[in-house]
């Protein structure tokens, strides 16, 4: 058994809070072998319900769960940490519009990347799931002297899970059979999620669907509005399989993806005709703790559309915010 891991959650009270840290405490994010020490993290507003969060804690007794800490204290929450889980955000009000939504939330994202990076560990990873959470983590990142711009990631990996799905129903395959789809650039509506290099079985996934209307006009919307359609559905947002979203994209970064192709929203550099410097979602394959892009894909003329459609709206939010950076 290793020593005790110090994993950060902000929005812990919150309904993917509740949905995430018992799944933490467990051991499914980083192994049975690796205990946690959890760092709960609420505005002081709330902070009081912790205090019953961390009594259920208590009372499923997890062998893997060394500690608990419950603060609104940026500080304390984030000492020596090695994860962070930022994904407590302030939500859309009525009205509010989305450069206000940018601007408040920048506030909140500047103040956390500068005690990550007064308080946690220089090699901490950081997980943005709070929207806008691509324009949320280009902030906390640029706030963070201490720690690698790298090392600043944002969740597109509850769509990349959404897609998986929606493929395999349609090519009534298993999910495990997909491989080389990825979801590129922001966390929004304006995502591509991208079946040009996908396979099922080692075919293409293209090839195997053989519906090129249904992937335009079904598969498309589907994943980039399936946010909305839970809401609708559910009268509440996605929030058990966001906090799934979470676990794994953390899960995959510390213990490896095993060669296979997953979605983060990481630092964009100038290959495929994007800009360097934003927070895009890329298709990456991760080992030893470092995530790696996959490069030298072909791009053909709709790929190069749709990525850079999605491209253009990363960098009007930056625009929008960049006195913070
Ligand atoms: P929620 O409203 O149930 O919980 C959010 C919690 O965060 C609240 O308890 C609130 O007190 C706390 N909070 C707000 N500001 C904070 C701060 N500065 N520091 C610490 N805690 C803070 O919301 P829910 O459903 O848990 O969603 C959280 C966020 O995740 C939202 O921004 C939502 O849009 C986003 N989200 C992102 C997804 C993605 O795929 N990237 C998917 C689904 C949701």
């Amino acid at each position: 058994t290793k020593p005790p891991v110090r994993v950060a959650v902000t929005g812990a009270a919150g309904a993917i809070g509740y949905a995430l840290i018992f799944r933490v405490a467990s051991g499914q994010m980083l192994g049975a072998d690796h205990p946690v020490i959890l760092h709960l993290i609420e505005v002081p507003q709330v902070e009081a319900n912790l205090k019953g969060v961390k009594m259920e804690l208590d009372d499923c007794a997890f062998p893997t769960l060394k500690g608990v800490v419950c603060t609104s204290d940026l500080e304390v929450g984030f000492g020596d940490c090695e994860y962070a889980m930022l994904v407590g955000a302030k939500p859309r009000g009525p009205g509010m519009e989305r450069s206000d939504l940018l601007k408040d939330n920048g506030k909140i994202f500047t103040g956390q990347g500068k005690a990550l990076s007064a308080a946690a560990k220089p090699s901490c990873k950081v997980l943005v799931v709070g929207n806008p959470a691509n324009t949320n983590a280009l902030i906390a990142a640029h706030n963070s002297k201490n720690i690698p711009f790298e090392n600043f990631t944002a969740m597109t990996r509850l769509d990349h899970n959404r897609a998986l799905t929606q493929i395999a129903q349609k090519a009534k395959c298993d999910v495990e059979d997909i491989d080389k789809f990825c979801v590129w650039g922001n966390h929004s509506p304006t995502m591509y999620p991208d079946l040009s290099h996908a396979t099922i079985k080692g075919t293409p996934a293209k090839q195997v669907i053989n519906d090129e209307s249904w992937i335009k006009n079904e598969f498309y919307p589907t994943v980039q509005k399936r946010g909305a359609a839970v809401i609708d559905a559910r009268k509440a947002s996605s929030a058990a399989s966001a906090a799934n979203g979470a676990l794994e994209h953390i899960r995959d970064w510390a213990l490896g993806t095993g060669g296979k192709w997953t979605s983060m929203g990481v630092v964009s550099d100038d290959t495929y005709g994007l800009q360097k410097g934003l927070i895009y979602s890329y298709p990456v394959t991760c080992a030893n703790g470092v995530w790696t892009k996959v490069t030298g894909l072909p791009v053909d003329q709709h790929s190069h559309d749709m990525m850079q459609h999605t491209l253009n709206e990363l960098v009007q939010e930056r625009d929008m915010v960049k006195d913070m950076l």
